[in-house]
């Protein structure tokens, strides 16, 4: 009788165990079954947004503040894309907040550059002609002959003071053409070439067929910038070379001018852009070339930066958009 209950047991505790196995396995499988169709969904519905919220941020760092396109899903991760526009909006405030503040500053040098650069030339204006009046009859041809150059000398120099200004202002009308930038390269350095001092070579190795969307006339005066402060920065013997050479995988075109100048130290690299800063003397420079370089090389959605080394030489970069629309 007993051996009949203990063989009985055993039989049910067997038929459980085997229950137990099946139903092991079972959920195994639906696990992985399920494991395996959820994996899509997750891959839809978390990575990819992520992945795409992580190109975003890079996209933001670069500056474009282009908002992500939410979708209707009505989950988590249309709120976490909601709530990342937000803050690129506030982002892009920030930013042009700190812009306003940085141009406000610059019209504060901007100002006080003006008072200060026309200044001189009408106090020696003023000087000039307050001696001629007071001396009318006393001053022999000679010395008058010599006060009216210098009215003469300076008036030009306060037109040139407000030529510059009108270029920083970019008053005239700004249009972009397809032009051969090694012409405008020669150009320039024709423009320049007497005031270059013998000792001084200038050499070009700009790619003949190299053409960009420019302003040919700005861009010039680019040049035209950029070579006169590499002649000062030499004391002859020495060189300032301009290169260009496209950069295809970047879709820019890179322009390089650089010279064996005495260099820019470092205090002052920051602040060489900012209008009316100028370490020249009294009158020699108005400290207006760099801020127009800026100015026009930012119109030209391109980018301009500076690399130099005291008594070795100084490196402009200028980085143009192979694709900008006229
Ligand atoms: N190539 C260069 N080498 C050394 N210093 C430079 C160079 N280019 C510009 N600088 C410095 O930047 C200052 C500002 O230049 P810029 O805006 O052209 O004004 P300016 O030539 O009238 O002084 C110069 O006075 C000079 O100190
Ligand atoms: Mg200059």
């Amino acid at each position: 009788m007993s051996q009949r209950l203990v063989s009985f047991e055993r039989e049910r505790i067997l038929h459980i165990v085997k229950s137990l196995k099946t139903q092991l396995l079972t959920s195994l499988g639906l696990t992985i079954i399920g494991g395996g169709l959820l994996i899509p969904v997750i891959s839809r519905k978390i990575v990819r947004p992520l992945r795409y919220i992580e190109k975003t941020t890079h996209r933001i760092a670069e500056g474009d503040f282009t908002p992500i396109v939410v979708y209707d899903t009505h989950d988590e991760t249309q709120r976490v894309v909601e709530g990342f526009n937000r803050m690129i909006s506030e982002l892009e405030k920030r930013q042009d907040q700190l812009l306003q503040a940085k141009k406000l500053s610059s019209l504060g040098t901007l100002t006080s550059g003006i008072a200060h650069q026309l200044n001189n030339p009408l106090n020696n204006i003023s000087t000039s002609c307050q001696i001629l009046l007071e001396e009318f009859d006393k001053v022999d041809a000679e010395l008058s002959h010599r006060m009216l150059n210098n009215i003469e000398h300076e008036v030009h120099r306060a037109r040139d003071i407000v030529r510059g200004l009108l270029e920083f202002s970019r008053i005239k009308e700004f249009c972009l053409a397809p032009t051969v930038l090694l012409q405008v390269v020669e150009r320039a350095v024709k423009l320049i070439s007497s005031h270059v001092p013998p000792g001084v070579e200038i050499v070009l190795d700009v790619p003949r067929d190299l053409s960009l969307n420019l302003d040919a006339q700005r861009i010039q005066q680019v040049f035209l910038n950029l070579i006169e402060n590499a002649v000062h920065a030499i004391e002859a013997p020495g060189q300032i070379r301009i290169k260009a050479r496209a950069d295809l995988a970047q879709k820019q075109v890179l322009v390089v001018v650089e010279d064996t100048g005495k260099g820019i130290p470092e205090g002052e690299l920051g602040r060489i852009f900012d209008p009316f800063f100028t370490t020249r003397e009294v009158g020699a420079g108005t400290g207006l070339g760099l801020s127009i370089v800026f100015g026009i090389v930012q119109k030209h959605h391109g980018s301009i930066t500076v690399e130099s080394r005291e008594s070795e030489g100084t490196r402009f970069t200028m980085r143009f958009p192979i694709e900008t629309e006229c």
